[in-house]
């Protein structure tokens, strides 16, 4: 297997899973990294970003992370120049919670009313008149509670008037969940996870259980020093050598095996990293891979070996 090769995997080996009423393969596609560097302004080769959206949909991928706030805009403008009129079953799902200011900071763009015009704004850029799903992203790290419950009555509202048909939740914990689908359906959940960072570890078995889409970002780690510490783990790339594989489609194949509700969506801006990450359905994951994996990368009281 070659990792530049994208013709050379079926990306249905993976199979796929449930959004909400939209069925997707596992292997998906993060947007994120289109936009400028910081995730702030143009692409540093705009005719690669287009070629690499129009590349995943070739390759099978049907289900696309998206936000308006990456860029802003730059993201869901570049999605709809290379996609539109997208396929029917092209999911495209986003999240709101945040803006940019004018020199690229995150801000919150949380209140009932704000997440109501994030989800029109995106609509807007992306040109289509309903989202496969939308994430409420929360900024704040607060705790389940009324505020929460008037943010996801947000959501509900919208969904109820037809502009998104699932509702997502990201960056929350297992208490945020429980206390959402008291009150109404949840499609999907996206947190921070990937072999070090496993504090969502309860937040997916949650998720499995109740047969909703668990979507980890920065699946390969987080950006800079955790990521390179992680494509480099000579674990990882003994385990890519017996396998045939890759340091980071053994990272992707270990969540695909981890558990049948997880949905992939690993970013890149080349057509390259596109193809080797989708060739992570394809990898014959093992028991030895396995019990390599979870005595180098153990979740030891919710925090992960590797971190301490
Ligand atoms: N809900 C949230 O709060 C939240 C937060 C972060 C991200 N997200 C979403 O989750 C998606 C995935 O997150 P992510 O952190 O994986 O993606 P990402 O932030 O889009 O970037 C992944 C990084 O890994 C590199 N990379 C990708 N494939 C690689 C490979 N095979 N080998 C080596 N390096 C590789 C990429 O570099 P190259 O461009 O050079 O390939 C890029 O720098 C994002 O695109 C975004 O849609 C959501």
């Amino acid at each position: 297997m070659t990792p530049a090769d994208p013709t050379a995997v079926d990306i249905r080996a993976a199979g796929s899973f449930g959004l909400g009423r939209w069925q997707v393969n596992r292997v998906g596609y993060g947007a994120m990294q289109l936009a400028g560097d910081n995730v702030f302004g143009p692409p540093r080769d705009r005719d690669e970003a287009l070629r690499v959206l129009r590349e995943a949909l070739d390759s099978g991928i049907n289900h696309i992370d998206t936000a308006q706030y990456y860029g802003p805009s730059v993201v869901n403008e570049l999605i709809r120049e290379a996609l539109h009129p997208y396929p029917s079953d092209l999911a495209i799902v986003s999240k709101v919670a945040a803006r940019r200011d004018t020199v690229g900071a995150v801000l919150p763009y949380d209140e009932p009313d704000q997440l109501r015009a994030g989800i029109e704004d995106n609509l807007m850029t992306l040109g289509v008149d309903r989202l496969a799903a939308v994430n409420l992203r929360l900024m704040d790290g607060s705790s389940p509670g009324e505020r929460f419950d008037v943010q996801l009555a947000a959501l509900v509202s919208a969904r109820d008037e037809g502009l998104i048909d699932g509702i997502g939740l990201s960056n929350v914990s297992r208490a945020h969940l429980l206390r959402a689908v008291a009150q109404t359906e949840i499609v999907c959940v996206q947190n921070l996870f990937n072999l070090v960072e496993q504090r969502s570890l309860d937040v997916l078995e949650e998720c499995r259980l109740r047969a909703i889409a668990f979507v980890p970002f920065c699946p390969l780690g987080l950006p800079s020093r955790q990521r390179s510490e992680l494509l480099a783990s000579p674990v990882l790339a003994g385990i890519g050598a017996r396998l045939g594989a890759t340091p980071a489609q053994i990272a992707l194949a270990w969540l695909l095996d981890l558990a049948p509700n997880i949905l992939l969506i690993p970013g890149t801006r080349t057509r390259q990293h596109l193809a080797e990450n989708i060739q992570a359905a394809a990898v014959d994951f093992d028991d030895t891979a396995r019990a390599e994996l979870s005595e180098r990368f153990p979740t030891v009281s919710g925090v992960p070996r590797f971190l301490r």
